[in-house]
């Protein structure tokens, strides 16, 4: 059996990682990646491939940057072509990206089998492109692995037959496990004993100047209560350069290029507190118990909010400063970790798989 593994932004690296790792164990699978080239910044991919110990990908279809509709059909022409060269049996496509569904969709049209890792988490809010890109996903999966139970409920709810679903598990989280002693070693000597550590990049908050301005001011007061740590995102870059705000050379914020992830995880560890959009980053916080305010008006994981140590703030800056003050105060989200967020959801994907195959095998 063939699978190959559709990679292309940054957090779909360490998704793949242990899926990877886990098929290893089975003899009759042959597997290889492809990378779409959505990101291409060392410090965006490569770096990622590193540290997470995998070997470089097989093929690059270097499609780069570019509107949603010419990225989404680049990947797809130029991974239709090595569908139709290689034939894989199995395809499998992570998380929520652009180069996720275009893979997707490439294959459900050639009739080859389509695995989403990280299916039937929704937001409910169609203004983010990456829930389109989940929605059409699993209308085309054939094998849908969710990280949490919610995702099996909306999966019910849109139809998708309950065969198809296997309750697997978080693999970011198996990823984390792994890598979290390196991490730990990864730690810089000269962090500030407490700090508040900020990621975004969410369109619906860098691309807008106006909103941009206000929530750098809210970061920079922030800042003048505790060191910020601000590892700045590539599509965030271009909109600060553009910014009025001085940022830049506000008291207390430390602005970086985007971490390698062992950099960026023993940070996280470390935190006093984070201030975020980003989606996996929520999860990651929740495993590790370190409070979180997340700069969104919605998320598709809220299983880190009734659950885990996620608060949404929205796009209510008082609020963040409130919930800021508050956990400086010490007052902060007591959560636990959710079922199945235990190292071994790659494990449980790859029975999964290894079983299927052994079924064809027999049948065939
Ligand atoms: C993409 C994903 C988003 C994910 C994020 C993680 C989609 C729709 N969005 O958003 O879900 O959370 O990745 O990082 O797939 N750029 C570089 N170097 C790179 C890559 C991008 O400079 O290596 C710049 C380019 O100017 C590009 C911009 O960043 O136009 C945005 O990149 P893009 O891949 O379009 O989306 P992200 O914002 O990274």
């Amino acid at each position: 059996m063939k699978i190959c593994h559709v990679v292309g932004a940054r957090p779909n690296f360490m998704k793949a990682a242990p899926v990877l790792r886990a098929l290893r164990s089975y003899p009759a699978i042959e597997q290889y990646v492809v990378h779409t080239g959505q990101h291409y910044d060392f410090n965006m991919s490569d770096v990622f491939f590193q540290q997470l110990e995998m070997a470089p990908p097989d093929i690059n279809l270097q499609v780069g940057s570019g509107s949603h509709a010419q990225q989404t059909a680049q990947i797809m022409s130029r991974f239709e072509a090595v569908v139709l060269e290689r034939q894989p049996d199995l395809v499998l496509v992570y998380g929520d990206v652009n180069s996720t569904v275009a893979a997707a969709l490439v294959c459900a049209k050639l009739g080859i089998r389509v695995g989403h890792v990280e299916a039937g988490l929704r937001s409910f809010d169609r203004a983010m492109p990456e829930e389109i890109n989940r929605l059409v996903t699993d209308q085309l999966a054939d094998m849908l692995f969710t990280p949490s139970a919610d995702g099996n409920a909306n999966l019910a709810r849109e139809g998708v037959s309950p065969e198809k679903v296997h309750l697997a598990g978080n693999v970011m989280i198996d990823t984390l496990v792994r890598m979290l002693p390196a991490a730990r070693q990864a730690i810089p000597a000269d962090l500030p004993e407490r700090f508040v550590l900020v990621t975004l990049h969410r369109p619906s908050n860098v691309d807008n100047p106006e909103w941009l301005d206000k929530l750098l001011e809210a970061l920079a007061a922030i800042g003048r209560k505790i060191p910020v740590l601000f590892p700045v995102h590539p599509r965030t870059r271009q909109h600060i350069a553009a910014s009025e705000s001085s940022l830049a050379s506000a008291r207390g914020i430390r602005l970086m290029d985007p971490l390698p992830y062992l950099q960026f995880l023993g940070l996280q560890t470390r935190a006093t507190l984070v201030v975020t959009d980003s989606g996996g980053i929520q999860e990651e916080t929740t495993f590790l118990g370190v409070p979180c305010l997340t700069v969104r008006e919605n998320t598709e994981r809220p299983i880190t909010v009734t659950s885990g140590t996620n608060l949404l703030v929205g796009q209510d800056l008082q609020k963040l400063l409130t919930e800021v003050e508050r956990v400086l105060d010490g007052n902060v989200k007591q959560g636990c970790v959710p079922p199945l967020w235990d190292g071994h959801a790659a494990d449980r994907i790859a029975a999964v798989i290894g079983e299927k195959n052994v079924l064809a095998v027999a049948k065939g």
